[in-house]
């Protein structure tokens, strides 16, 4: 008489299986019987009609992909340490992020949480024992290795960390953590005395070099009466932000290596040392564009004119007041991959600037004679050397919008002009949104993309996207 072993049947047959033993509520070795038996005898009107053969899922992808709603997965590892009784409340904090959690509990671990409570707070089975033949059939430890995003051991005792170090797999925990194929969490949690040992501290060394990652331990009061320092289990908000941390996809960074050298805000021009000539520009779009090249992995040069914003994180600012102290920054600042140049400067300056605070008479009021300022797009798009390889002018215009900047456009010589209608009644100057549009050229002519209205971080994304898909990282 042949033998039937399940687990050597193909996936799409082991999942059908699993599906229909758990919607007729039995084990899956009754429901292969009573498929059997269904092939010999005639149906019993009494038993549930089985579910039709359904195809097998696709694998879920492991690790969460843009675009796909998946909760992500770990692996909870508990160690037999006082701490565990956190670990129930970890498992908690990850439900609340969102996170599928899966536990395995140590023997040791089972002498301070129950599985009951584990299983409860997870709402699924907990797995304790290495040679459990119904564990193996269902999940098995290879898959508890592996069908899952991130292994998080909580807490992580010297036993847990010196086996690990040592590649032994003589439990359930260690077995899974060997053949392990996704990132792995260590949240070590023993008395002072024991992790200060030199054999943990090796072992933990180990760990680290093997790319093992590690929270805590914490300093503070042991469990022990009486004991302080080094080996308090990392708090569960902590180690759950940390999962979180880890379970986040890459930052992907299109402009790493690129410098990019943008100017915003106004400018200042002097009348006399107390007055000036401004114009309304906030500066939030450059600074937004500035935020979203820093984010990009590029290296940031923002020339700012007085502004009312704080500096980006990463971000090289250099602030200045008027539109030569902008253009001596600027090129100060070349070479440069990209400039970006989205500051309103203004056109003129007064010729006759006062030392002294003009003072008002009764006889004349003080003529004020412009001159014109440098113009720091066109000086730049000119350069012979040092020239960025990609000059981009912004063009806010209050009429015409499109004419007037193509006009600009052939004027300055730069490769690509943003233009945006600035008009009151757009709200634009000082608020926090846009409407762009991106000129761009080639051997055909200018081009025209009209964005739709977005806020000014969104057109910032969308430009240093564009400016990403152009040049791309360093090479
Ligand atoms: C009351 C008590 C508390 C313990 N607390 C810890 C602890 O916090 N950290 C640790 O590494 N070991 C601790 N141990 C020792 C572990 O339970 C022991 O090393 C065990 O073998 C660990 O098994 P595991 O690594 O398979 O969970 C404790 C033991 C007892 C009896």
């Amino acid at each position: 008489m042949a033998s039937l072993t399940i687990r050597k049947l193909d996936e799409t047959l082991k999942t059908y299986l699993r599906l229909r033993s758990a919607q007729n509520g039995r084990s899956v070795e009754e429901e292969v019987r009573v498929i059997l038996r269904g092939l010999i005898e005639p149906a019993d009107p009494s038993e549930p009609p089985s579910a039709p053969p359904t195809p097998a899922p696709p694998p879920e992808p492991m690790v969460p992909q843009p675009g796909v709603a998946r909760e992500a997965r770990v692996t909870l590892i508990i160690g037999g340490g006082i701490a565990a009784y956190k670990s129930l409340d970890l498992i908690r904090r990850l439900k609340e992020r969102h996170i599928q959690v899966r536990c395995v509990l140590t023997k040791a671990a089972t002498q301070f949480v129950t599985e009951l409570a584990a299983s409860a707070l997870s709402g699924e089975r907990v797995f304790t024992d290495l040679f459990d033949a119904r564990s193996e059939f269902d999940v098995g430890h290879i898959r508890l290795a592996r069908d899952c995003d991130l292994i998080v051991v909580a807490p992580a005792t010297a036993d847990l960390m010196a086996k690990m170090a040592q590649g032994l797999a003589s439990d359930l925990a260690s077995a899974v953590l060997l053949a392990a194929t996704r990132p792995i969490l260590l949240a070590p949690a023993m008395n002072p005395m024991m992790w200060s040992n030199p054999a943990t501290r090796r072992n933990a060394a180990t760990l680290q070099r093997d790319g093992i990652q590690m929270i805590g331990p914490n300093a503070g009061e042991m469990a022990e009466k009486g004991e302080a320092g080094v080996g308090r289990m990392a708090e569960p908000t902590e180690i759950a932000d940390a999962v979180v941390a880890m379970l986040k996809p890459p930052t992907p960074r299109p402009l790493a290596g690129r410098r990019v050298l943008i100017t915003a805000g106004p400018t200042h021009e002097a009348i006399d040392p107390v007055r000036y000539i401004a114009n309304r520009s906030s500066g939030k779009q450059g600074f937004a564009i500035a935020a979203a090249a820093q984010a990009a992995g590029a290296d940031v040069r923002l020339i700012a004119g007085p502004v009312e914003l704080s500096d980006p994180k990463g971000v090289r600012v250099t602030h200045v007041e008027s539109a030569r102290q902008m253009l001596d920054a600027v090129e100060a600042e070349l070479p440069a991959d990209v400039a970006i140049f989205a500051a309103a400067v203004a056109d003129w300056r007064v010729a006759n600037e006062g030392d002294q605070k003009l003072k008002k008479t009764d006889t004349a009021i003080p003529p004020l004679t412009l001159v014109e300022n440098p113009d720091i797009l066109a000086t730049i798009s000119n350069l012979k050397e040092r020239r960025p390889g990609l000059v981009i002018g912004f063009a806010a215009e209050t009429e015409h919008l499109i004419d007037n900047a193509k006009a600009k456009f052939a004027r300055k010589g730069c490769d690509w002009i943003v233009a945006n209608d600035v008009s009151p009644a757009t709200g634009v100057m000082g608020g926090d949104r846009n409407t762009v549009h991106l000129l761009t050229k080639d051997t055909e002519g200018v081009h025209v993309a009209s964005w739709p209205i977005m806020t000014k971080d969104e057109v910032a994304t969308a430009l240093v996207a564009e400016i990403a898909r152009t040049i791309g990282p360093a090479a």
